[in-house]
């Protein structure tokens, strides 16, 4: 099959398009013909070795796919073949990853892909809204009527949020750096979007957030995370989500934290169990089918062009050049 893969850590140019042998499944692993996959930070951060775990060699790249079920080992018992099927949470703990023709995927990290979503749509939303997903309400708590900040409403997971977050009935804040992406964060349902060069930021979070308060719930996901600002802003018994920037090293406001009866919760997604993360692709697909979940896609690119796709997440994430609105997805065959 055709896959794009590495030998070994590196630049993206050392990402190959070559020709590996067929997954053969396991008992418990689904076969899956891949049609889509996405592009997420953490696949750049593995390839380049920045986040160094143990990687099979050759090791495929990518978390993300969507495509058919072409065959079920025999302890399957949620799929059968013809069905259409997304999943996360691959590449990771010595499991290959996806962005090749074929991924034997265990059961668990596999949802049914709902009538009328794309495989580029289920691609684009997967790693992105399982973790909007588990910030918002296993680790956030979120009710109705809270205030919920997200800074980058079109990146990956602050259009997840912005998304989730509005399904939940909460009031949002979005930040974005152009004026067309603070549009766009209106469209996904932002009550209020601000451009976070603005030099009275902090007043305008506050101004729209005092009616409930402060902000109840702050999703963080910039790897510069803001302790003193965010503290201030927060309500009484606000949450404080961080999940971006292994290496951030900020000076803490103990005092005004404590003092708010304030809790500060990180998460990986990758460390929620097989149950919880099914949780919300149940919740995704259906918000999908109720027209409350579309997945923000910037580029589509196809396999071969695996390495160009990684510059451009780079470029993006790391380099914040702010040339992306959304997902980059490949399209596999
Ligand atoms: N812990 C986990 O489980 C987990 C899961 C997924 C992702 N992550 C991490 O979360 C981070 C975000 O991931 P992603 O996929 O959403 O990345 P992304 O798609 O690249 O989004 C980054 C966002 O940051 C915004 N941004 C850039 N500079 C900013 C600034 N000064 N203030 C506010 N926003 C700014 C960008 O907005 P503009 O485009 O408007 O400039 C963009 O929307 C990454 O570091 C990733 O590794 C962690």
């Amino acid at each position: 099959m055709k896959a794009a893969y590495i030998e070994r850590t590196g630049p993206p140019e050392v990402i190959r398009i070559g020709t590996l042998p067929d997954p053969q499944p396991g008992p418990h692993d689904v076969l899956v013909g891949v049609r889509a996959v996405s592009v997420n930070p953490i696949d750049t951060y593995i390839r380049s070795g920045a986040v160094s775990i143990p990687l099979p060699n050759p090791y495929i790249i990518g978390c993300d796919l969507a495509g058919d079920v072409i065959e079920c080992g025999p302890q399957v018992t949620r799929f059968r073949p013809g069905q259409r099927v997304w999943g996360s949470n691959q590449g990771l703990f010595g499991r290959q990853g996806t962005f090749a023709e074929r991924a034997a995927v265990h059961e668990d990290w596999l949802y049914p892909i709902p009538d009328g979503m794309t495989y580029e749509q289920a691609a684009a939303g997967a790693l992105v809204g399982i973790t909007a997903h588990l910030g918002l309400f296993l680790h956030g708590g979120l009710q109705a009527g809270e205030t919920v900040f997200v800074n980058g409403g079109t990146g990956g997971v602050g259009s997840s949020v912005i998304q989730l977050a509005r399904a939940a009935g909460a009031r949002i804040i979005a930040t974005a750096g152009t004026e067309e992406k603070l549009s766009k964060c209106r469209e996904l349902g932002a009550d209020c979007a601000l451009d976070y060069h603005a030099a009275d930021l902090d007043d305008r979070i506050r101004d729209f957030a005092e009616p409930t308060g402060g902000v109840h719930l702050w999703f963080e996901t910039q790897r510069e995370p803001t302790p003193d600002r965010t503290v201030a802003l927060l309500a009484k018994r606000g949450r404080y989500i961080v999940m971006a920037g292994r290496g951030a090293r900020p000076e803490f406001p103990i005092g005004p934290f404590y003092v708010k009866d304030l809790r500060m919760i990180g998460f990986a997604m990758f460390n929620a169990t097989p149950d919880e993360q099914r949780q919300c692709a149940r919740a995704i697909n259906e918000l999908f089918a109720k027209g409350g979940w579309k997945p923000l896609i910037g580029r589509v690119l196809p396999l071969e062009q695996a390495a160009e796709a990684h510059r451009l997440q780079e470029a993006n994430t790391l380099g914040k050049q702010g040339t992306l609105i959304g997902k980059i997805v490949l399209t596999v065959q």
